[in-house]
């Protein structure tokens, strides 16, 4: 019988692809995923590492795949929390029946076998980029696709367990990329995301991620083309020249800062002070005026003072985003903050963090709300819940809801007459020629 499989991917977008990724995977394999909330025979946790209880998290997980009759898949136990833990992960549960790390996943298959075998094989290796060429070829693809093109971190900032569980920064090369995006392409997808923890450190020989941006420009049927998550010291004056010339680089720049003060951003090892950060931004500004900023803050690292936070209020306030993701610090062990000095009660960071939010919802917003009144073009993603009704993305990543008979994959010409609370309402236009 045809052995069935479930992937759970946790975490971040990396993560979304590497399912994807085992998925096609697993299918080579003659297995097929199983219908949702089917029980499967194989069961692979894609697991997040980057906050607190990652690792209780992944073992609760695990606790509830018992089934009613006592039996259980056999469980494949990925991601960061399986390169984190290694063979520990063994010793903590006796119901894995194998660990594999994010870059050795391409051993998958084999590791089942050894499985059924009756061994329970641990494979945490970290070499860079073998992975890609033992995956199969993409085909079937969504309308909107993440491509990973760089992983791995050299950056260490103080706070992060990246660069140990996803290992050194690696660019994957050009021509590859190239390859996977046109098979993507040929697949059904409009829009592409390219991926990395660096993404903007990307690079083959001379080529830069500006001018990978340029040549995946080029394919037919690519409507548009996204990239995250971007550090500051990487933003380069060819990757921000390209938001101004490359129509098919959407106006949306996620790019954390992390914090508003500098002792912090130095105790972060961030390599940026906050006026260099609002220079970058102004430099991306005058190129893309209309660009959409997002970011990712951390509250309460150690040391953090009230006059600390109110800095990270200030270059909020500042800055103006469209969205932010906003997170309570969480000692991470092996990393250099966790045995700092200064470590604060929950009670500050969770005061600090409502703060913070606050502040970002409201400009998150204001942002929705000046688009009111734009004419604009939605890649339709979604069927809404009314009848009739489909969501697409506009340039900027909002969801907007619109009456309309377009299919999924298309793309259409609204007007935003709305703002709702994460969304915005369109009403389409026929005159085509006054879209932007
Ligand atoms: N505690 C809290 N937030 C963290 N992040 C990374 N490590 C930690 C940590 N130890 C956040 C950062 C990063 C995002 C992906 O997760 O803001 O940009
Ligand atoms: Fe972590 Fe900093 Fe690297 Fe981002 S840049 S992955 S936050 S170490």
């Amino acid at each position: 019988m045809t052995k069935t499989f479930q992937i759970k991917s946790f975490g971040c977008q990396m993560n979304v692809y590497d399912g994807e990724r085992m998925a096609e995977l697993l299918g080579a394999e003659g297995m097929v995923a199983a219908a949702p909330g089917a029980d499967a025979d194989v069961v692979v946790l894609n697991t997040c590492h980057i906050r607190e209880k990652a690792a209780e998290k992944a073992y609760s997980e695990v606790g509830r795949l018992r089934r009613d009759d006592g039996s259980r898949p056999v469980i494949a136990l990925a991601g960061c929390v399986a390169q984190a833990e290694g063979a520990e992960a063994k010793r903590r549960s006796k119901a894995i029946d194998l660990v594999v790390g994010p870059q050795a996943y391409h051993r998958l298959p084999q590791l089942l076998r050894e499985v059924e075998a009756g061994a329970r094989p641990v494979d945490t290796d970290l070499p860079p980029l073998d992975k890609f060429a033992a995956l199969p070829a993409r085909r079937r693809a969504g309308i909107s696709a993440f491509l990973s093109v760089q992983e791995g971190c050299d950056k260490f900032c103080t706070y992060c367990v990246v660069p140990y569980t996803r290992g050194a920064e690696v660019s994957r090369p050009l021509g590859d990329l190239l390859i996977e995006a046109e098979q993507l392409v040929a697949g059904g997808t409009r829009e592409l995301t390219l991926l990395g923890q660096n993404v903007n450190a990307w690079e083959d020989g001379s080529e830069t991620l500006a001018t990978l941006i340029r040549r995946l420009a080029t394919l037919q049927g690519l409507e548009r083309i996204r990239y995250t998550t971007s550090h500051p010291i990487n933003m380069a004056d060819d990757l921000i020249a390209a938001h101004r010339d490359v129509p098919e680089l959407m106006p949306y720049l996620h790019l954390p800062v992390q914090a508003g003060s500098d002792r912090i951003l130095k105790a972060m090892n961030r390599h940026h002070s906050a006026d260099d950060y609002l220079r970058t931004l102004d430099r991306v500004r005058a190129a893309r005026p209309d660009i959409a900023i997002s970011g990712d803050f951390i509250v309460g690292f150690p040391g953090e003072s009230d006059e600390d936070f109110e800095a990270t209020l200030s270059i909020v306030r500042t800055v103006g985003y469209a969205s932010a993701f906003t997170f309570k610090y969480s000692a991470r062990p092996g990393t250099p903050a966790a045995t700092m000095d200064g470590q604060l009660p929950e009670a500050v960071k969770d005061e600090r963090l409502q703060r913070l939010q606050a502040l970002v919802a409201e400009q998150s917003r204001a942002f929705n709300l000046s688009k009111v009144g734009a004419e604009t073009r939605i890649l339709i993603d979604r069927v809404g819940r009314k009848p009739g009704q489909m969501i697409g993305k506009s340039p900027w990543l909002q969801s907007v809801f619109v009456d309309s008979d377009a299919r999924i994959g298309e793309m259409v010409d609204v007007r935003l007459t709305a703002a709702l609370p994460n969304s915005l309402a369109g009403e389409v236009v026929t005159d085509s020629q006054e879209a932007a």
